[in-house]
């Protein structure tokens, strides 16, 4: 006969869970990643009713109903709208839960390593709406590099950067620490927002967002580009008038626009690695960097980070995915978790609710 504890094990879901600006990625341990959703919330304006989440509220970006408003509950990396994030949440471990409305779930969750008190307790206050009954935090820079395949008992430093949509994370880590950081609220999302300013205000055309990202994840380079000519068409609204419009634009165009946020990107890292010790400084200098994030997919940004810093760069397997993989490998070693959660956040939990592992 089974034991009540083992049974207890059947009915427990150990979920890792990314909720980043960008998109929410859950991981469930023994499932692998089972959720990858865009950080959206629909809302009714006028009964200010969520109806829809994640890639369904995408779906309605740009293009919604008069009443209809899509926005990011989640801003630069942290909570921005509490009420929205928490019920986004709900809804993503709702989907994401292996069934049966008594599953309790476990979660291990990453956070930005500047976050304030405020910042930490809203989103364990969001966990805990989600009815997850306990939650580890530990640094996303920890996260990502476990999930690059840094390995916990390396004595030696590596450095991790994860470019994210709203934020620009440098970690060096050796024995599974963080010897040092910086975090940055700035990241890929700025790329779209000065393509749009470009276009608005030297080329007459206001944008919306799918078409300044087409633009990023397909047209533009980090790295100057062999033909400067290569163009395409522009859809949108003209400034002026107000008819819809197009513009042609080409790779050299752009280029000079999307380098002053590449380069910023780039001296954060640098400035980074200029503060370091020496044995730690050698053992960068030997390994280079590792990028992480989905701004790491940016067409040419390792080359240009190559020869910025001058370093080895390389980006991880999955890159949009290092942060949660990291996070479910927790589950696999609880001394080390246990080690790197932020503990001091436990007092801020639910006390109620014990750890039913
Ligand atoms: N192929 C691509 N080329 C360029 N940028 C890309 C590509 N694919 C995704 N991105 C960008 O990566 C960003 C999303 O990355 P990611 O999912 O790591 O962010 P996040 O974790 O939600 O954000 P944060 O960590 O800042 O909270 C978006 O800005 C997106 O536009
Ligand atoms: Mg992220």
């Amino acid at each position: 006969m089974l034991k009540i504890s083992s049974l207890k094990k059947l009915v427990t879901d150990s979920m890792a869970v990314d909720l980043g600006t960008a998109s929410t990625i859950i991981a469930v341990k023994g499932r692998g990643v089972v959720l990858d959703e865009p950080s959206l919330v629909a809302i009714n304006e006028l009964t200010e009713e969520i109806v829809a989440f994640g890639q369904e509220a995408a779906d309605m970006t740009g293009r919604e109903g008069r009443d209809i408003n899509v926005l990011a509950p989640m801003r630069g990396g942290v909570v921005g709208d509490f009420e929205r994030t928490k019920k986004m949440l709900a809804h993503f471990v709702k989907v994401a839960k292996t069934g049966g409305s008594n599953i309790s779930i476990h979660a291990v969750m990453s956070m930005v390593s500047d976050v304030t008190h405020v910042e930490q307790r809203a989103l364990l206050n969001a966990a805990d709406d989600a009815g997850i009954g306990k939650v580890f935090m530990m640094e996303e820079g920890l996260a990502a590099a476990f999930g690059a395949g840094v390995l916990p008992t390396d004595k030696r430093a590596s450095a991790i950067v994860d470019i994210g949509a709203g934020t620009t994370n440098v970690a060096v880590i050796a024995k599974g620490s963080i010897v040092h950081s910086t975090s940055e609220r700035f990241g890929s999302n700025q790329i779209n927002e000065v393509l749009a300013t470009h276009l608005r205000r030297h080329r007459g055309l206001q944008v919306g967002e799918e078409t300044t990202e087409h633009l990023k994840t397909s047209f533009v380079t980090a790295f100057l580009p062999d033909d400067i000519s290569r163009a395409t068409e522009v859809r949108g609204r003209d400034v002026q008038s107000g008819s819809p419009s197009a513009v042609e634009v080409t790779t050299g165009e752009l280029y000079p626009i999307v380098e002053a946020i590449v380069r910023r990107i780039a001296e954060t890292v640098k400035d980074t690695l200029t503060e370091l010790r020496p044995e730690v400084a050698a053992d960068i200098y030997d390994r280079g960097v590792i990028l992480t994030g989905g701004g790491a997919l940016l067409d040419g940004l390792d080359q240009y980070m190559r020869s910025h810093i001058n370093l080895a760069v390389t980006i991880s397997d999955d890159p949009r995915w290092a942060t949660v993989n990291g996070l479910v490998k927790m589950f696999d070693d609880p001394e080390l978790l246990e080690r790197v959660a932020r503990n001091e956040l436990g007092a801020l939990q639910n006390a109620e609710v014990p750890f039913e592992a």
